[in-house]
């Protein structure tokens, strides 16, 4: 690996933001992609999209295109949108539901589970079982779909373990997706996760967030209010507990989660126009602590669980410009859509704030994109998730450039200067 990339993670000063070039060279693009993304548990979609057998969405990263569909046995699989024989795209259908798959440019036709059904006029000997479509990695937690480019994926099971307990009151796996909405930024991925990792710009950028949500001032200024959240919680059914396995809190690279509290204020009960709720409770929880959760779902997915919905946020490079901002609204299974909920006023917090965040994170990239753009120091109240993002990725890239791979908890090597903060 070329000593000028090596030196550049090598040099990142702690406390400060990233220098411009790794926002906008192709190799380290590439070399993020099949070293960060690739290896990387992925959240896809919530299984409630794929009901029945046939059911199937599109979802893609970087170029690839991965089809999760149910098969006639009850399961979900991920197969990869390739045809094994010359290659062509199969489905190009966002959603839908399909017998099989057939592909359009010479016939090869394969069954819900990936494997080939039909290829005409094949060399006798052809053996269909050997060129099924390549299959990915997934794990279902809590219903939501998660998916594995690597052959030797993180272990799963230690997520589920550890997420799968303060999950279990919000009853996920009966949740239903009442609004999914896609928000392309024309931005690198990292501007979009460090922006979704900090609430500096929350007060100027998100008055309609920062009217009663506690993650708008420092943590310090929350303590009293959320000590009373927690006191409150397992009244309503939820958790005292919280995990923290962030970034380089994780014990596997690649899947990096936490469950964290934090209060809501003047008396707001959830993410609202109003504070008040916009859908029945979820699962078995029992009423409103005056609290909302933090989630972090595998490094590139996010959300929010409030008492009455769920929020999940799939950032997903699409190239080294364009990253995609997918968000899904969950609400409990049974709520009827015009009696027990209306979708406008579900989404319309995040929508509002997700809009005004994908002006500010464009506008981040054409500034960062300057000849004269110097990293800036960070926050160390407001912006202290974006800097562990920022060591978390910066020690990938030294293990990456350095021709490792980022396959155990990586630990980096930051210079710390006078100008630092440690
Ligand atoms: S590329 Fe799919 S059948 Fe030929
Ligand atoms: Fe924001």
């Amino acid at each position: 690996m070329g000593d000028s990339l090596s030196g550049l993670f090598e040099g990142y000063r702690e406390g400060f933001a990233l220098p411009g070039a790794v926002y906008k060279d192709p190799a380290i693009y590439e070399l993020e992609i099949r070293h960060i993304m690739l290896r990387s548990w992925l959240y896809v979609g919530h299984q409630s999209l794929v009901p029945e057998r046939g059911d199937f969405f599109l979802s893609e990263i970087a170029g690839e295109s991965v089809i999760i569909v149910r098969d006639g046995q009850g399961a979900i699989n991920a197969l990869l949108n390739v045809c094994r024989h010359r290659g062509s795209r199969i489905c190009d259908t966002e959603t839908g539901r399909e017998a099989r798959f057939t592909c359009r440019y010479h016939g090869w036709t394969y069954g819900l589970d990936g494997s080939l059904k039909a290829a005409a006029r094949q060399a006798e000997g052809f053996d269909k079982s050997k060129w099924g479509l390549k299959r990915l990695q997934l794990r279902i937690l809590a219903g939501m779909i998660f998916v594995n480019f690597a052959e030797d994926p993180p272990d799963f099971e230690a997520f589920a373990r550890e997420m799968g307990p303060p999950l279990a009151p919000y009853g996920l796996d009966k949740a239903k997706v009442a609004h999914r909405q896609n928000y392309p930024i024309a931005s690198n991925w990292k501007l979009a996760v460090e922006n979704y990792c900090e609430c500096y710009h929350c007060q100027p950028a998100h008055p309609e967030y920062s009217v009663a949500h506690g993650r708008a001032v420092p943590r310090a200024e929350c303590d009293v209010a959320l000590a009373e959240v927690m006191a409150k919680a397992p009244s309503v059914g939820l958790t005292q507990d919280h995990v923290n396995r962030s970034w380089l809190q994780a014990e596997q690279f690649g899947l990096e989660y936490s469950f964290d509290r934090y209060p809501l204020f003047r008396s707001h009960l959830t993410g609202s126009r109003e504070g008040r709720p916009v859908a029945p409770l979820l699962g078995s929880i029992t009423g409103y602590d005056g609290g909302t959760t933090d989630l972090h779902l595998g490094p590139m997915t996010f959300g929010l669980a409030y008492c009455d919905h769920v929020v999940l946020y799939r950032f997903a490079p699409r190239g080294h410009y364009l990253t995609d901002c997918e968000i899904t609204w969950l609400v409990n299974g049974s709520a009827v859509e015009g009696k027990d909920y209306n979708r406008a006023d579900l989404i319309w917090l995040w929508d509002v704030t997700t809009i005004a965040d994908k002006s500010i994170i464009e506008r981040n990239q054409a500034g960062v994109d300057s000849r004269f753009y110097e990293p800036g120091p960070l926050s160390p109240s407001m912006e202290p998730f974006t800097q562990q993002f920022l060591l978390w990725y910066v020690a990938a890239m030294q293990r990456i450039t350095g021709g490792g791979l980022p396959d155990r908890r990586p630990v980096a090597n930051i210079r710390k200067t006078a100008e630092g903060r440690t």
